[in-house]
Parts: structure tokens; sequence; C-alpha cells
């Protein structure tokens, strides 16, 4: 099932996810209808907040559904090694419309749980590691946009305030 995506200015977006306790089957429903919603919006990530659930899940596929064995879900993710640095533009599913140039990791060590509980650790280099990062931060309530500074960010924060007055965010 597509699930809505919850967009910039939700405050439910900026608020950190729980762990998950216990991997049930409402879980893995979670999970199928995030990859659903993931693939369908299209995109290359998509965490639990985004969808209005406060735990700590995301799933990622960079080759947007293209690839074979790419398809990445993570619960109680955690960092186990970064690196290197990387600065490219960035776009997120709930800032729809919008990039800006982001500074990442350019390498990312991630071990967490998959959809079936078994242990997996993934590294990450270029867009994986940035993915990574992307999405980590969703499950801490942060959004690339919070990640900005200065003009680059009053410009989309402006042009999104204007949207959602025009009742079109
Ligand atoms: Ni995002």
């Amino acid at each position: 099932m597509i699930r809505p995506i919850l967009r910039f200015g939700d405050e439910f977006l900026h608020q950190a996810a729980s762990p998950v306790e216990e991997i049930t089957p409402e879980i893995q429903r979670l999970v199928d209808d995030m990859v659903e919603t993931m693939y369908a919006a299209p995109g290359i990530g998509l965490a639990a907040p985004q969808v209005g659930v406060p735990l700590r899940i995301f799933v990622a596929d960079v080759s947007g559904g293209h690839g074979h064995g790419e398809l990445l879900t993570f619960i109680n993710p955690e960092f186990m090694e970064r690196g290197g640095t990387q600065r490219e533009d960035e776009g997120c599913l709930s800032v729809p419309g919008f990039n800006a140039s982001v500074m990442r990791s350019s390498r990312a060590v991630l071990k967490g749980l998959t959809r079936d509980g078994r242990e997996l650790v993934v590294e990450g280099s270029g867009l994986l590691a940035r993915c990574f990062e992307h999405e980590m931060d969703h499950l801490d309530g942060t959004l690339f946009v919070d990640r900005l500074r200065g003009l680059q960010k009053d410009l989309i924060v402006r042009k999104i305030r204007k949207l959602t007055r025009s009742g079109k965010w």
C-alpha cells in the first residue's frame, strides 16, 4: 500500500524516531509499504518518519529500482564508520521540487537488521554513503534543508512558505 509522504513543515519530520523493539508482522507490512511508496514516488530512499511512523527504519535503493538486489532495508541502523567528504546536490521526497548541495561523508559503514531480523552490515561510498547519511538524518528528525545555511536555506524556506500559503504544498 502506498502511504502519503509528509512534507517539510510537518513537525513530525523534526522529531527523533524510536528503536524498533520487535520485528512483528505489522513492522514487516510497514517495510513493504515503504518500499512500494519509495518506488512509486519515485525515490532512492525513504525513512519511516516520512510516512508518519516514528520508528528507526529506512529503505533505500540507489538504483531507483533499475538494478537487481540493491534494495536495502535497515531496522535500528547505526553507523560503524564514516570518513571522507563529498558535496553533491541532494533532494528529498519530503521536500519535492528542491535540491541543494550538502556536505556528506564519502564513505559510510552501516549496521542494522533486515526485514527478517538478520544482521546486515553494508559499506557505502558515493551516492550510497550520501543516502545512508540522509536517511539516518531523517531518523534523528533532520531534513537536508536543516543542514543548509544562509541564503541557500532562506531561499528554499521562503519558497516553501509561499507554496504553503497558496495551498500548493
Ligand atoms: Ni529525505
